[in-house]
Formats: C-alpha cells, sequence, structure tokens
C-alpha cells in the first residue's frame, strides 16, 4: 500500500526524469563508476550479483550496475511515471526487472539480494528507521549495501530550508518556470525542485548513521570520501549551487503577478542572496583553515556509505 507522502514524492521525481537529453543520462549513469573508482569500490564484485535498486528513480543505477556485469538487477520505486521512464531508458539491458513498490514495504523474501543499492531515498520516507530495517532485510547475510543520505550542516542545506516555506505557496509551476527563465541545465531543474519540493527531506548526521548501521548488523562500514563529481566537490562548487538558487529567486521576481507572489519573491530572493553573501564571506576568511570552511559552506554533505552485512 502506497502512502499519500509516497505517492506525492513519486508524482514530484516521477516527473523531472524526462527532461535530461540521452547525453545526459548516460553521464549520470557514468557517474556510478567514476565515484566507485574514487572509493575504490571494487567494481568486479558485481559480476554475477543479484542487486536490488531500491527507489530507482530513472534506473540510471540499475543501468550502471547492469553495465558492471551484476547478474540481474531489480529495480523499485513508487512513482509509476518514473518507473515508466526508467524502463524506456534501461529497455535493452533483459537482465534489469522493474516494480512499482516501497521501501518501507519491499515485497521480497528475507536474505534475497547480495546487494542493495539506495541512493537519495530514504530520507525521503516517511520512517527512515524502517526504510533502513527493509533494506536489510532483504540483503543476504555477507551481502552488501550502498546507501546514500544527505548529511547534516553547511549553507546550502540551510538555504533550501529557509526556503521551503516560501516557495511552496509560488507553487512547482511557478518555480520550474524560474528555472526555466534562469537558464538553467535540465539537470539543474530535477536538483533544485527536488530539493525545494519534496514532502520529506531528512538530514542525518554521520554519528547517528555510525550508531545505527552497527545494531542492524552492519560491518566494515566505508565512509566514501573521494572526488564526488558534483556541487559538493568543494566549497567553490557549493558557492555555485548556491549562486544558482539565488538566480532561481532574481528570476521568480520577474514572474510575480499578484500581490502575494511580489512579496513572497521578495522574501525568497532576499533570502537566496543573504546565503550568498554568507557563502562568500566564510570562503573568504583567511583566519580559519581550509577544512572549516568546508564544515561551514558544505557541512557532511552527501554520506555515500558501503557496509557489509554480518
Ligand atoms: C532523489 S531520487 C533518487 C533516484 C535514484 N536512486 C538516483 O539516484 O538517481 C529519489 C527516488 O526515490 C523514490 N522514492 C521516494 N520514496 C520512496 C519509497 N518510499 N519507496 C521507493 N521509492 C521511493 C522517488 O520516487 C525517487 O525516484
Amino acid at each position: 500500500m502506497i502512502s499519500v507522502v509516497e505517492k506525492e514524492t513519486g508524482a514530484l521525481f516521477g516527473g523531472l526524469w524526462t527532461s535530461l537529453s540521452d547525453e545526459q543520462y548516460r553521464d549520470s549513469v557514468e557517474l556510478f563508476t567514476k565515484r566507485a573508482v574514487a572509493n575504490n569500490f571494487d567494481l568486479n564484485w558485481l559480476k554475477g550479483k543479484k542487486c536490488l535498486d531500491a527507489g530507482c528513480g530513472s534506473g540510471r543505477y540499475s543501468v550502471a550496475m547492469a553495465i558492471h556485469g551484476a547478474g540481474s538487477v531489480t529495480a523499485v520505486d513508487v512513482s509509476e511515471t518514473g518507473l515508466v521512464e526508467a524502463s524506456r531508458r534501461a529497455a535493452e539491458f533483459s537482465q534489469i526487472t522493474f516494480k512499482q513498490a516501497s521501501v518501507l514495504d519491499l515485497p521480497f523474501e528475507d536474505s534475497t539480494f547480495d546487494f542493495v543499492w539506495s541512493a537519495g531515498v530514504i530520507h525521503h520516507t516517511s520512517d527512515f528507521d524502517k526504510a533502513l530495517s527493509e533494506l536489510t532485510r532483504v540483503l543476504r547475510p555477507g551481502g552488501k549495501l550502498f546507501l546514500l543520505v544527505y548529511g547534516a550542516g553547511g549553507l546550502r542545506w540551510k538555504a533550501i530550508k529557509a526556503l521551503r516555506p516560501i516557495v511552496v505557496d509560488l507553487g512547482t509551476e511557478f518555480v520550474d518556470e524560474a528555472i526555466r527563465v534562469a537558464g538553467l541545465p535540465a539537470n539543474n531543474r530535477k536538483h533544485f525542485m527536488d530539493d525545494l519540493f519534496v514532502p520529506v527531506q531528512k538530514l542525518t548526521s554521520f554519528a547517528e548513521l555510525a550508531t545505527k548501521l552497527p545494531k542492524l548488523g552492519y560491518s566494515d562500514i566505508d565512509r566514501w570520501t573521494g572526488e564526488t563529481f558534483d556541487h559538493e566537490s568543494n566549497p567553490a562548487a557549493q558557492l555555485e549551487d548556491i549562486v544558482k538558487l539565488e538566480q532561481i529567486a532574481h528570476a521568480c521576481l520577474g514572474l510575480a503577478k499578484t500581490a502575494t507572489q511580489r512579496y513572497l519573491t521578495q522574501l525568497a530572493h532576499q533570502t537566496a542572496t543573504l546565503y550568498v553573501e554568507i557563502a562568500r564571506k566564510a570562503m573568504n576568511d583567511t583566519s580559519i583553515t581550509p577544512a572549516d570552511i568546508r564544515d561551514v559552506v558544505i557541512g557532511e554533505g552527501n554520506h555515500r556509505i558501503v557496509a557489509t552485512k554480518s
């Protein structure tokens, strides 16, 4: 049974994948390999493995696992529209099977999979712990879990959290149009619409994960700290991303028609501008270390973790 929050989340994401060009999609598949290599994950290990892509979205990582020789990939998501798009993108890979299901209630027997991959999903569910325990239940002992969840801290998340209650009253169509007017690329559209409108967005500290995973029976917890190939690569890249928020807010100003929209868009623009100023100030602060700057601007960044189930 898929809940109202899951339906809303699925509908938001389902509409975001179609705007990616074939080249952007291929690049997004390639990120799997780049990040695995940068973090010394042995991609040969995947050969012949029974994999689950839990919350597969566009299917980019299911495709990547198939390319690296996975025996089978079962890809699940709550989003019907997302699954249609993912199936289209992955049509040439017969080892991938798509299925509509929630990570809160996976329709698989215990210990079904050798590898459970879940990137950017469980922090959007109404029950983070239940999702984590479901992913663990379907993983066989000795199998590996890959988890990407949002980390704590950083100015970008603070800017997003400050903007969310403002843009919710402007609506998704209004902000989507502002992203178009701001001239940002299609892959940025997904990134910002997701962050600004997804119903549930939990940030998790590494300390919280480091407590939870061993209690669920995980060991060999490997935290990927290598190159991220995204806006969290370094504080300058993160600042660029915060500047894009300001550009979106600026485009919103020009789209305002009603009095409410005029005031809300001013509030959004001033809020985004403030975060840009503070991020620039932190980056130019010669009295603190580069590690401090990273901590202020990026915070913990997304956690990418591989752990083995005992
Ligand atoms: C940020 S996207 C990540 C997609 C994909 N893993 C990737 O990295 O490209 C989050 C995905 O989780 C899905 N999702 C959200 N809640 C879910 C749930 N309870 N069960 C399964 N999928 C869910 C959304 O529909 C969306 O496709």
